[in-house]
């Protein structure tokens, strides 16, 4: 990383610093450092990128797909070969431990090479009239799948690399061009891995990237006529403010969640530990998909309390440079702040902390919470930070009630060794996605990812996104017009 250099931004196939505004400077949440600085982009040289964009969508669009395909597999080597580059810079930027980098970048790769595969294969139809009442055989419908133009790819600071592919990719295969907007926190990591995507290839404005504070730059990308979908991964807040300003543009949101663990009595307990400890503490916290509340039945809530009392007291703390680190400072001293304020008033309500409840600057120590009630807020905000709240319940009823409470709807689990009831449960949570004695999470990245209700809009997963980033195309050739 060279920390005095100012990233420039990828615009019609060049590498464009801002000639305008002062950069913004990314430092590090490890140590303060300087990570690199960032171009804060104009209006006009944001139009630039979008025009960018634009122009190039149409020759793409006919670029052959399996040469698409071929420049998807090598931008996938390219970025596998600078895993450690890449890597390193994740966490220095984002205070990511290393292991979960690196498998951040492979991931990444793989799905770039699954995202062209499942392109290469994707196929229209052929529909004949007289399969609709009235209809007549001399109809056909010939249905093939178009782009829908420009898309604007909006990032999470917690996976610079991976949340920006996996819009990417689906979308270029797809045939649309794409403008990226990083997370403040995390573009050094995010454009160091569009640089690898372009040497790969690119045609020039096929892939752009656009930098600034979203505060500042972000309505006026969001609302540009030039942008013909957003795809969006971040907060409720911010995503409910971009669908308040684009009321005809599609979106794709995924959102913020309030995943609950629900525990049941015949649940294997060490094993509904690992995972609960696993999927609530590992990067911190800060997964839109980590455990973020855990309902109990009272009859087991102390020995699972115990057990993920062991095992939270086993966790790594501290500096993401060091091996085996699980918990680490949090982004920025705002989150630390955030989460502190959720476990103190929490605790002056009556919450016991079992284990945890320390900081260090904006290192947070893995924190259980217990005997958590519907009165804190604790039970239905996302702290996005290691602290994780137990909610003791009397019935598998009031487990479900109280999951289908909160404004969001990612994913829950459900901890049980009788199926039948798994399944009775999970059709009565309003989830995406319901993990059966697994912690919630997004990947397999073929598998569908969506949220309801606070939790987004859309779906993801590779052929869904390639689907919802195109549209159908009709052309019917009316058969009986044509004879003689
Ligand atoms: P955030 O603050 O909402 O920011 C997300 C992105 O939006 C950043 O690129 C940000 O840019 C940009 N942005 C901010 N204001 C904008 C505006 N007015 N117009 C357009 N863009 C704007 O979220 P975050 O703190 O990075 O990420 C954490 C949140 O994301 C959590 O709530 C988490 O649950 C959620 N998340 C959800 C998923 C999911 O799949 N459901 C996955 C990951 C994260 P700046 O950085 O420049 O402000
Ligand atoms: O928080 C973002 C989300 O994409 C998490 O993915 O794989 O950690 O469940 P994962």
């Amino acid at each position: 990383m060279n920390q005095e250099k100012v990233f420039g931004n990828l615009i019609d196939g060049e590498w464009r610093v801002s000639q305008e505004n002062q950069p913004i400077e990314v430092l590090s949440p490890v140590d303060g450092s300087l990570v690199g600085k960032l171009s804060s982009m104009s209006h006009q040289e944001l139009d630039q990128a979008i025009a960018a964009a634009k122009h190039a969508q149409k020759s793409w669009a006919a670029y052959p797909v399996y040469r698409k395909a071929q420049l998807m597999y090598k931008a996938a080597d390219l970025l596998e070969q600078r895993v450690e580059e890449i890597s390193d810079c994740l966490v220095m930027e984002i205070a990511k431990d290393k292991k979960s980098a690196v498998s951040e970048v492979i991931r990444s790769a793989d799905l770039l090479r699954y995202t062209a595969d499942v392109g290469k294969s994707l196929q229209g139809e052929a529909i004949f009239g007289d399969s609709f009442p009235g209809g007549s055989r001399d109809k056909m419908s010939c249905v093939t799948r178009v782009p829908v133009g420009t898309v604007l790819a909006i990032s999470p600071f917690n996976y610079p690399v991976n949340l920006a592919i996996s819009k990417i990719g689906p979308a270029l295969m797809g045939g649309n061009t794409v403008i990226l907007k990083p997370a403040t926190q995390g573009a050094v990591s995010a454009l160091m891995m569009v640089q690898a995507l372009q040497e790969a290839g690119l045609p020039a404005g096929v892939l752009n990237t656009v930098t600034g504070l979203g505060s500042v730059i972000g309505d006026y990308v969001v609302s540009h006529k030039d942008v013909n979908f957003i795809n969006f991964t971040g907060s409720t807040e911010v995503g409910q403010h971009i669908s308040s300003l684009t009321s005809m543009t599609p979106v794709i949101m995924e959102l913020g969640g309030k995943d609950a663990a629900i525990v049941l009595e015949d649940a294997d307990l060490d094993f509904a530990a690992d995972n609960i400890v696993d999927g609530a503490y590992s990067y911190s916290g800060q997964r839109c998909t980590a455990v973020k509340r855990i309902l109990v039945l009272d009859s087991v809530a102390d020995q699972l309390v115990e057990k993920l009392k062991a095992r939270i007291e086993r966790l790594k703390v501290g500096d993401p440079r060091e091996k085996g680190v699980t918990v680490t400072p949090l982004v920025s001293k705002k989150s630390a702040d955030f989460v502190e304020h959720l476990m103190r008033t929490a605790v002056e309500k009556g919450a016991h902390i079992v284990t945890g409840g320390k900081r260090e600057e904006n290192l947070l120590y893995p924190t259980l919470l217990d005997h958590v009630t519907t009165d804190m807020d604790i039970a239905w905000v996302e702290p996005f930070g290691p602290v994780l709240p137990v909610i003791r319940v009397a019935s598998v009823e009031e487990a479900i009630e109280i999951a289908n409470r909160s404004e969001y709807g990612l994913q829950s689990s459900v901890f049980t060794n009788n199926l039948n009831k798994a399944f009775a449960i999970a059709a009565q949570l309003e989830v995406g996605t319901v993990q059966i004695n697994n912690k919630p999470e997004r990947g397999p990245d073929n598998f569908p990812f969506l949220g309801v209700k606070s939790s987004g809009m859309g779906t993801q997963g590779v052929r869904y996104s390639i689907e919802s980033m195109t549209r159908p195309k009709a052309v019917t050739i009316n058969l009986a017009s044509n004879e003689g």
